[in-house]
């Protein structure tokens, strides 16, 4: 599978490692190509760097991982267009570090995940690896057993393909339903930054129990 990254943060380089490691051919798409010279050439003929654009039409299937305030330009950048028809992750959280920690700059009424989907209406938006820290979203390791991962998203063939995918990357999933469930998951991801910020650790992660 072809995997376009929209981001070239520390979540789009790890979540590549994962796809690549699994046997993918990734793309990051940058404004800035030389910040990826080191994560391309670890990876060899598997991994690449181009525009945002470059990314959106190579990928099968798109990962958004940018910051809150670069998002819906990076978007426009990536053009819509070269996502139509195709599964995205949407990783990104609606964070103001206007104050730290951070807060969320919307909510309740809106989310990130309602917002890539109106950007992208012909792409089938899941969120999805939000609520973790980078260094757990591949093969997280916990003596409790595999954390959760909570996803939401319109269309039920792209979250099956995202669990496939989350289970290959070593997490349960969770569906709780449409994408406006990510008004739900990005407070979520603040408890997760909340605790992170308290215990100065990013070793934690959400599991659901159940009897
Ligand atoms: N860090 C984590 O562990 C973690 C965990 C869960 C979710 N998240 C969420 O995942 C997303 C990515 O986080 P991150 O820490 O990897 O990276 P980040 O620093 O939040 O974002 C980096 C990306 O945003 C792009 N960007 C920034 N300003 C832009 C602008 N004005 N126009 C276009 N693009 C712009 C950058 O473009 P260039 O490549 O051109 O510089 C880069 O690709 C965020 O929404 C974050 O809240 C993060």
């Amino acid at each position: 599978m072809k995997v376009g990254i929209i981001g070239s943060g520390d979540v789009g380089k790890k979540l590549g490692d994962g796809f690549v490691a699994l046997g993918h051919s990734v793309k990051i798409g940058t404004r800035d190509v030389n910040k990826l010279a080191e994560w391309a050439s670890k990876h060899g003929t598997h991994a690449s760097a181009g525009s945002f654009a470059d990314a959106a039409r190579f990928g099968d299937i798109i990962v958004i991982a940018t910051s809150w305030a670069g998002t819906t330009s990076a978007l426009e950048m990536a053009d819509p267009q070269n996502m139509a028809g195709k599964v995205v992750i949407d990783v990104t959280n609606p964070l103001d570090f206007s104050t730290m920690p951070p807060t969320l700059a919307i909510g309740r009424t809106d989310s990130a995940g309602e917002t890539v989907q109106r950007l992208l209406p012909a792409a089938r938006v899941v969120k999805a690896f939000n609520i973790v820290g980078n260094p757990h979203m591949y093969k997280p390791s916990f003596s409790e057993g595999r954390p959760t991962m909570f996803i939401c998203g319109n269309d039920d063939s792209a979250k099956k393909m995202v669990t496939d995918i989350l289970t290959a990357f070593g997490w349960e999933s969770v569906d709780i339903g449409g994408i406006e469930g990510s008004r739900l998951l990005e407070p979520l991801a603040m408890l997760w930054i909340t605790y992170y910020f308290r215990t100065n650790t990013g070793n934690h992660a959400f599991k659901l129990l159940r009897k």
